[in-house]
C-alpha cells in the first residue's frame, strides 16, 4: 500500500488493502473468522461501497473507507448508540484537521456536516448469534477528503473544499478518527449514552427547527426537532401538538415556509 500506515491506539490492528468491494463486507468477513474487537480494515479505493438505505457509495481513490469489527458487550437495541459515539468522534477528528471557522454540525442520525454540507457516512451493521445477542458489529465510515462525489440527495463537501492543510489523506484522517473515537468510546462504555446524547444534541444541525423526514414506503412526515430520545431517535413535536420519535429515515429541512 502506497503512503505511510497510520497510527492505531494500542489494542487496534490494521486490515490495509488497495482496493475492495466494500470495507465491511470484509470486516464482516473477518468478523466471522474471529477478528478482535476493534480491527480496522482500511481500503484506498471500495469498488461496491454501500451506504444507508441500500444506497451506493462512491468510493474513488483519495477519500478515507475504513470499517471496524466491534464486540461490545451490549443488547441489540443499544447498538445504534455507537453509531453517534463514531459521529462525535469523526466531528472532533475533522475539527482537528479544519480551519477553527468552518462550521460542524451532526445531522441524525450519522452524518457530519462541514458549513452545512455532508462530508462523511457512516453505515453500522450487525452479525448476530442464533439467540439475537451480538456476535460482533460491523461501523463503516467513509469520509470526501480530496474528493466531492456528486450526492444527489444532499450537498456534498470534502475536508480539500473546507480548508483541510495540503497533504491531508486518509491515513491522517484514519489516525485522528480512531483516536478521537477510543475516547468517546471509552466514555460510553463508562457512564452510557447520555454523555453522547447530550454532545451529540450540542452541535446538531436544526435542533429546534422543522424537518422533513422521508420514511421510506411510509410517506413522510415533518415536525419540529426537539432532540434525540433515550435510544438514539429523533424527537419530532408535529404541528397537532403531539410528540412522535422516529427510527430509521433521510431528513431534510423543511420546504420554504415551513420554518
Ligand atoms: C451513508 O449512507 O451516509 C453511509 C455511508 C457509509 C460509507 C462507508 S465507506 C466505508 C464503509 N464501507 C462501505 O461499503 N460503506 C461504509
Amino acid at each position: 500500500m502506497a503512503g505511510r500506515a497510520p497510527v492505531l491506539p494500542p489494542g487496534w490492528s490494521l486490515v490495509a488493502l488497495d482496493s475492495v468491494g466494500s470495507t465491511n463486507d470484509e470486516a464482516r468477513r473477518l468478523g466471522h473468522d474471529g477478528a478482535a474487537d476493534c480491527t480496522v480494515v482500511w481500503a484506498l479505493e471500495q469498488t461496491a461501497g454501500r451506504g444507508r438505505q441500500g444506497r451506493a457509495w462512491a468510493s474513488p481513490r483519495g477519500n478515507l473507507y475504513c470499517s471496524l469489527v466491534l464486540r461490545p458487550p451490549i443488547a441489540l437495541r443499544r447498538a445504534a448508540e455507537l453509531s453517534f459515539v463514531a459521529a462525535l468522534g469523526l466531528g472532533e477528528a475533522l475539527a482537528e484537521l479544519l480551519p477553527p471557522t468552518v462550521e460542524l454540525r451532526y445531522k441524525w442520525p450519522n452524518d457530519v456536516l462541514l458549513n452545512g454540507r455532508k462530508v462523511s457516512g457512516i453505515l453500522v451493521e450487525s452479525a448476530l448469534r442464533a439467540d439475537q445477542s451480538i456476535d460482533f458489529l460491523v461501523l463503516g465510515v467513509g469520509v470526501n477528503v480530496d474528493r466531492r462525489p456528486d450526492e444527489a440527495r444532499f450537498p456534498a463537501t470534502s475536508l480539500k473544499d473546507e480548508g483541510a492543510a495540503a497533504g491531508t489523506g486518509p491515513a491522517a484522517v484514519l489516525e485522528a478518527f480512531a483516536r478521537r473515537f477510543q475516547v468517546w468510546a471509552d466514555r460510553w462504555r463508562a457512564q452510557g449514552f447520555a454523555p453522547v446524547r447530550q454532545a451529540w444534541q450540542a452541535r446538531a444541525w436544526r435542533l429546534n427547527q422543522t424537518l422533513d423526514i422521508r420514511l421510506g414506503a411510509r410517506g413522510s412526515v415533518s415536525g419540529r426537532f426537539d432532540g434525540l430520545a433515550e435510544d438514539g431517535a429523533l424527537v419530532l413535536s408535529l404541528a397537532d401538538g403531539t410528540r412522535r420519535t422516529v427510527a430509521a429515515g433521510d431528513v431534510s429541512a423543511a420546504r420554504a415556509g415551513q420554518g
